[in-house]
């Protein structure tokens, strides 16, 4: 059915991203009042509001333009074409026949850019200039049908074509083809300007070329439209993820809270990607009541409002931002580090209370002393790094192997760290089996006038035990960023005994709080969301097998997600055998009870082999990309 549509195209702010006017006054260099008087009657031509015939006899007259600046402007406007129509240079290419430009703008400058997308120069149909005897442009031939009034229903109309016409534009004259009877569809394109009143009237609104060929059931370049795509961020995730995703031309919401459970159900229904932070729960319930989620962005670092499991049983990924703010925490744990040794939390205090105490007492550099970190991952390596760079002497302690950074030097045993350390920083990750690791044993190991730090996980540090360790004077303060209970709201009222001593640091979890890591977490996890969509990419995943893939190239992807279970590879190489599919490239891997496979096959295929493989017993879910 698609092969009878004959598509009408427009071409300035269409098929190229401006105004062919318009970037000739800029080429001519116009003064800045004629641009902007004829940027003013292309607007009002654009939405109906000014007669065609008027608007171009106007604007010829502002614009001082010599033929020999003809081949510039052909040339930019060639730079111009607009990404949509770029990226379907195929599908035009193949489809020329039933493809026609009919456009105000002027043949000579048309043609190089129709001719570039491999459409044919006898379909394009637009005004030829005319010029005085010194090459300045004075008009157009007035003999053309496109230089009146309502010139573009006529032009199409003589075309005579067979079977249905679509019009794609964005501007009012063709909205006119439409009205007029001739053509039997209408996509108000608004990919390059939105034009209110044309949008008003329009029967269809097309973001981009993708969705026209999608609506009229053509094979484009894309397997399914990106405009298609919903994209829901909650809790005021960082304007960088909201450009990522516009970028990709997907249709972005945003809400500045969290949902609960029943609006969650309502929003999610149509939502291909949803975004969080840490305060949206995202239960079984919830995501049962979805039908096309891909994929969670956690613009976050822990992942313990989603439900993983039941993410995983519905073949939907999860991503966080596990680095995002690593270098922030370092960055609060080396000035608690500092500020502890100087004493410079009792001083405040003092100070607070109007109390001048100017004496070096107790005050320490941190050059040559020795830091312990508990836990040697992410952060803790990146403290390493930092902390030798002021001069202090690290050493770590951590279960799993890891290799040591600069002059870092292992500890065997967590009691052998305690024992050699001035200051001690905790960065273990929040596994059960480390509550209460750091009691009041391993307080006492401490070396007397030590600092503690903990900006890793309430859980981990028995807060009485430090308490009486710092009240006594053994240990010499302590910074805490982490508590067991932590008030779920600002504003709640935050009670502890710790409060009361004077030679400590407590703030509240903010070790990872602050601007660029906001933006690093919007940046990175929108990345790896984007990642997933055009490609199938799984890297970093939280729950998927990880997969890292560069897009196809000449193949269509399939993206098979299913229940881990023997045989279902089989099951998909045998379909693709019986429908004599070559493959290109094909990767497994599996991860607790996912199992994904990706294939790059020839794009030679019947629709029903895609049928076959969504069938496969076990599928959680099935994609193309192309
Ligand atoms: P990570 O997972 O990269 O590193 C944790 C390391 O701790 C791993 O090397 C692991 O082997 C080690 N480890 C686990 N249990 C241990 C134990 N009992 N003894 C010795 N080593 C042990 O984690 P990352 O990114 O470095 O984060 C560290 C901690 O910081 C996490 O608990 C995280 O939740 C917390 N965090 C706190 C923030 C805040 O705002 N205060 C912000 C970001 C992270």
């Amino acid at each position: 059915m698609s092969a009878d549509i004959h598509y009408i195209l427009d071409f300035d702010s269409t098929l190229v991203r401006v105004e062919t006017l318009e970037l000739a006054a800029e080429l001519a260099a116009c003064d800045a009042d004629s641009r902007e008087r004829i940027r003013n009657i292309t607007s009002q031509a654009m939405e109906g509001r000014m007669k065609f015939r008027r608007a171009l006899t106007e604007r010829l007259r502002l614009l001082h333009f010599h033929r020999d600046l003809l081949p510039q402007l052909a040339a930019r406007l060639q730079l111009e074409i607009t990404p949509s129509f770029a990226r379907n240079h195929s599908f035009l290419a193949s489809n020329a026949g039933r493809i026609h430009v009919v456009t105000s703008s002027f043949r000579t400058v048309v043609t190089p850019v129709v001719e570039r997308l491999g459409l044919s120069a006898g379909h394009v149909h637009a005004n030829s200039l005319t010029f005085d005897d010194a090459g300045y442009i004075n008009g157009v031939d007035l003999s053309n049908p496109l230089s009146t009034d309502d010139g573009k229903s006529k032009v199409v109309a003589a075309l005579g074509l067979p079977g249905e016409i679509a019009v794609v534009g964005d501007g009012w004259s063709d909205y006119e083809i439409f009205r007029s009877g001739v053509a039997q569809r209408f996509y108000a394109f608004t990919e390059n300007v939105r034009r209110k009143p044309v949008i008003d009237v329009a029967q269809k609104i097309a973001p981009s070329f993708d969705e026209i060929l999608h609506d009229c059931g053509e094979r484009g370049a894309l397997s399914y439209p990106k405009n298609r795509l919903k994209v829901l961020l909650l809790e005021n995730i960082h304007a960088e993820a909201v450009a990522a995703f516009e970028r990709e031309g997907c249709s972005v919401e945003t809400v500045a809270g969290s949902l609960d459970e029943t609006q969650l159900t309502q929003r999610l229904a149509d939502t291909a990607i949803l975004g969080i932070r840490s305060k949206t729960q995202l239960t079984e319930r919830v995501l049962r009541s979805t039908k096309r989620l891909l994929a969670v962005g956690a613009f976050c670092i822990g992942t313990n409002q989603i439900d993983l499991e039941a993410c995983g049983k519905m073949g939907v990924a999860v991503f966080n931002a596990p680095f995002s703010n690593t270098r922030s925490v370092v960055e609060l744990a080396l000035a608690e580090i500092i500020l502890l040794m100087r004493g410079i939390p009792e001083k405040l205090r003092l100070m607070d209370a109007g109390v001048w105490d100017k004496s070096a007492k107790s005050a320490s550099e941190v050059r040559g002393k020795r830091l312990g970190i508990i836990g040697y991952g992410n952060i803790g390596m990146q403290l390493s790094v930092l902390a030798e760079s002021l001069g202090m002497e690290v050493s770590y302690y951590d279960i799993a192997e890891k290799l040591a950074l600069g002059r870092a030097r292992k500890c065997t045993s967590l009691e052998e760290l305690l024992d050699n350390s001035d200051a001690v920083s905790v960065h273990v990750d929040g596994r059960r089996e480390n509550a209460g690791m750091l009691g009041a044993r391993e307080f006492a190991r401490m070396k007397p006038g030590a600092v503690f730090l903990n900006l890793s996980r309430g859980h981990v540090a028995d807060l009485d035990a430090l308490y009486q360790q710092l009240e006594s004077g053994r240990l010499r303060g302590a910074a805490v960023d982490v508590f067991p209970r932590e008030p779920r709201a600002n504003g709640e009222a935050f009670e502890h005994p710790l409060q009361r001593l004077p030679n400590v640091l407590l703030t509240p979890h903010i070790g990872g709080s602050t601007i660029e890591a906001q933006q690093d977490i919007g940046r990175f996890v929108s990345g790896r969301l984007v990642d997933f969509i055009n490609t199938g990419s799984t890297e970093n995943s939280v729950n998927f097998p990880e997969l890292r893939l560069a897009p196809q190239v000449d193949a269509h992807r399939l993206i098979h997600v299913h229940e881990n279970l023997p045989g279902i590879l089989a099951s998909i190489n045998q379909a693709l055998a019986d429908h004599g599919a070559n493959i290109l490239g094909q990767y497994l891997k599996t991860r607790g009870n996912i199992g994904y496979v990706i294939t790059d096959i020839n794009r030679d295929y019947s629709d029903s082999l895609l049928e076959d493989i969504r069938h496969i017993p076990h599928t959680l879910r099935f994609r193309v990309l192309y």
